[in-house]
């Protein structure tokens, strides 16, 4: 027998893709596909978003718990240093700034972080060290999106909570508390979401001793891959092309015919409606109760998008549930509260790097190197 046979034999088929492959144990996320549950640090997803802050989220993956009034307070100091540190490098980030794409700017910004920052020299430690890196991906993304309208970035206030400020380095006006606390929710939604392909990136990386830094640098070459974070953008064209409830059954039947994919509907591991589906959604009809301008007629578009899309996609796959999933409702939150739709995916990262700083962490606390195996199928030279 070859040796390709051989290997074939050896680790049946499974390696492609990873699919249910156990490659760490976590205590900072759960991800149950069939019941459509989602545990973070102990908490059920639907008990942190809009209930707590982005702060706590971080008190709770970085210490295990969440953080009492004084651990809180130091948590939203860190995350503020940071945002300022990072701002104090926007001047020789001149050229980086004007790239094309959010995410690889976003990439090359936390890079050069790395190679720069004043906290490396202090030798910060713990996760005085993951505030700082995560504070700096808010402002850099914030930068971006500045520098693309055509405008100055704008520094940050550490007297704002980290959703707050974020949206005011981006939009540049004194923000609605309704639309900081919906992107807060967002960011604490999207925090953690176990062994993801960014998540096991920056694990990838941690694990080879490497510096935080080149591990979220990492993640976020993972994160803009678009069968990972780049859905949200095209969901809101979807939205916008449809334009009135009573045309998506039609728009929907005709972009399945067509054999096109509906953007935001099905997930690999969710069998049911992605629980962070239902919590954006909430958050979002918090935001209209508020008297967000549009956020109303959207999200009416938007739930009618959804049924249609629901409906056809089990009478063609009817064995295969394919319902939404968390980048459907993240498209309505972001744009309701004022981001450009190029911005969803760096948005993203705003949020994931809190759980990516968590991983990496936990990671070194293991402390040994992932190193998986792959089946050689070419050919063997003869003796
Ligand atoms: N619209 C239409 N059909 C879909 C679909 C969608 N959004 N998602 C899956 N399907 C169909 C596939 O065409 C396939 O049909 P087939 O068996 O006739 O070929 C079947 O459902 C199974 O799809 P598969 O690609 O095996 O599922 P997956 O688990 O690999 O894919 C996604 C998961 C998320 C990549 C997929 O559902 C998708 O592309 N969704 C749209 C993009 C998106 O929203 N991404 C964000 C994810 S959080």
């Amino acid at each position: 027998m070859d040796l390709a046979k051989q290997n074939g034999a050896k680790h049946a088929a499974k390696a492609s893709g990873l699919d249910g492959v156990v490659v760490a144990d976590t205590a900072l996320s759960e991800v149950d596909g069939e019941r459509g549950r989602l545990i973070v640090g102990g908490h059920d997803i639907e008990a942190l978003a809009g209930k707590v802050g982005f702060e706590d989220l971080c008190g709770l993956l970085w210490t295990g718990a969440l953080p009492d009034a004084a651990t809180r307070g130091a948590i939203a100091a860190a995350l503020a240093e940071g945002r300022a540190l990072a701002f104090e490098q926007i001047p020789s980030l001149e050229e980086t700034l004007t790239a094309e794409d959010g995410s690889a700017a976003l990439l090359s910004c936390v890079a050069h972080f790395g190679a720069r920052a004043a906290w490396r020299s202090e030798g910060q430690r713990g996760w005085v060290e993951l505030a700082h890196v995560t504070g700096a991906v808010a402002t850099f993304a914030a930068a971006w999106a500045r520098r693309r309208s055509g405008s100055t970035p704008i520094a940050p206030d550490a007297a704002l909570g980290h959703a707050a400020d974020f949206l005011r380095m981006v939009r540049g006006a004194a923000e609605t508390e309704a639309a900081a606390r919906a992107l807060d929710a967002y960011l604490v939604t999207v925090a953690d979401h176990g062994m993801n392909a960014s998540t096991f990136t920056a694990r990838v990386v941690a694990s080879t001793g490497s510096d935080l830094v080149s591990a979220i640098a990492a993640a976020i070459g993972a994160l803009k891959g678009p069968l990972h974070g780049g859905a949200p953008g095209p969901v809101l064209d979807m939205l916008d092309a449809i334009g009135d409830p009573s045309r998506a059954a039609a728009w929907i039947a005709a972009e399945l015919a067509a054999g096109r994919r509906i953007m935001g509907m099905g997930h690999r591991i969710y069998r049911v409606r992605d629980p962070r589906a239902a919590v954006l959604e909430r958050a979002i009809s918090e935001l209209e109760r508020d008297g967000s301008a549009g956020a109303g007629a959207r999200l009416a578009l938007a739930r009618a998008t959804e049924r249609a899309a629901e409906a056809q996609l089990a009478e063609r796959h009817p064995d295969r549930p394919l319902k939404a999933n968390v980048e459907f409702y993240t498209a309505v939150l972001l744009d309701a509260v004022g981001l450009p739709r190029e911005l969803f995916t760096p948005t993203f990262a705003v949020g994931r790097a809190a759980g990516w700083c968590a991983h990496v962490e936990e990671q070194r606390r293991a402390g040994r190197l992932i190193r998986p195996a792959s089946r050689y199928i070419g050919p063997i030279p003869t003796a």
